[in-house]
């Protein structure tokens, strides 16, 4: 049998940090109810200079590095991404050419929260049917550029930033299992329009938050349970959960599910906000690299997004 494992992680967080404070400079909001309701305090913001595709390359790089690993030796490129340098080509041929990795299939996955457990779910498959060895998934994203600053309600809760992981083949799992879904029928809960489409408004986020939170809630408890059932294995077995960072009192909601300590979840909501694709390989990366996390050990992955998506994967690490 052919499994895929996680060989390196690797993130990137712009410099400039955005508070809670400074918002309140903006809008009418206040860190009390920022807190309170999202568990965030403060987001990373880009520079003009930056792209999604610039901040990816900075967490391959790293994530190549943790691996022992070079460009020359990834054999698939995939980043999940609702915010890509260009309508096309894909930034998944842009990070390529960024890490001159040429030649290898490249593609990026719209998939928004849930984008990076595509990716992750579509490399998996690959090289468990033996077709590429070492891939390099990506969650990357420039959300700030897509936040309509004037919007107390949406500009409050999304950051920029980029994580990757390197998956190679190995004869141990690694990655377990992996779960995706969809449901459009909800498509308009949560969007951002652009100039192509037939809604003829600013291409910004748009959120029905009550509605979308209602869903993610019961919708997570689901997966998790899918992902248990499907390997056989009690919540007892799980040793950290590295939610999607959306909210703070949904992953609670999660933790909570599992039996989980707040102490057994990597949190990085407070810091990072929102950063859609990007939030869960920044998580882990963190998590790798402050030590919580050791080799061996049992990872829950799950995520909720646009679309609506959602998914999840159980990994040992
Ligand atoms: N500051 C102060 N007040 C605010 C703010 C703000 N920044 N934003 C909204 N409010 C007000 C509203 O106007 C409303 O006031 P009203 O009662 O007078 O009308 C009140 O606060 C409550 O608003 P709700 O939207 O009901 O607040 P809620 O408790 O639902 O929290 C939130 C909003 C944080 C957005 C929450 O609903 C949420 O996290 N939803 C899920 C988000 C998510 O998981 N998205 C999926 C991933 S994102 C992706 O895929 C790109």
């Amino acid at each position: 049998m052919i499994y895929s494992r996680i060989a390196g992680t690797g993130g990137y967080l712009p410099e400039k940090v955005l508070s809670n404070n400074n918002l309140e400079q903006m809008v009418d909001t206040s860190d009390q109810w920022i807190l309170e309701r999202t568990g965030i305090s403060r987001r990373h913001i880009m520079e003009d200079h930056e792209t999604t595709s610039t901040m990816a390359e900075a967490a391959a790089r790293q994530a190549l590095d943790a691996a022992g690993l070079t460009t020359k030796d990834i054999d698939m490129i995939i980043v999940g991404t609702a915010t890509p340098d260009r309508t096309f080509p894909s930034t998944a041929c842009i990070l390529q050419h960024r890490l001159e990795a040429y030649g290898c299939p490249a593609f990026d996955v719209g998939a928004a929260c849930a984008g990076f457990i595509y990716g992750l779910s579509i490399a998996d498959q690959f090289i468990r049917n033996g077709v590429a060895k070492r891939a390099l998934v990506v969650g990357a994203e420039s959300l700030s550029r897509i936040v309509d600053w004037t919007d107390r309600s949406t500009c409050v809760l999304f950051g920029d930033g980029a994580g990757a992981v390197i998956l190679e083949a190995s004869g141990q799992p690694g990655i377990c299992s992996t779960h995706i879904h969809a449901n459009g029928f909800y498509n308009d809960l949560l969007y951002a329009a652009n100039h192509i489409g037939e809604l003829k408004e600013p291409a910004y986020i748009k959120m029905q938050g009550n509605g979308v939170f209602k869903i993610a809630v019961k919708t997570l408890d689901d997966i998790v349970d899918e992902t248990l059932a499907y390997n056989n294995i009690d919540k007892s077995e799980i040793d950290w959960l590295i939610p999607h960072q959306a909210n703070l009192r949904i992953i609670t909601a999660t933790a909570k599910k599992l039996d989980l300590p707040m102490e057994r979840v990597i949190l990085t909501v407070q810091d990072h906000g929102n950063t859609s694709s990007a939030s869960i390989p920044l998580a882990l990366n963190h998590g790798v690299r402050t030590g919580k996390i050791k080799r061996g050990e049992t990872l829950l992955l799950e995520a909720f997004g646009a679309g609506l998506t959602w998914g999840s994967a159980l990994v040992k690490y």
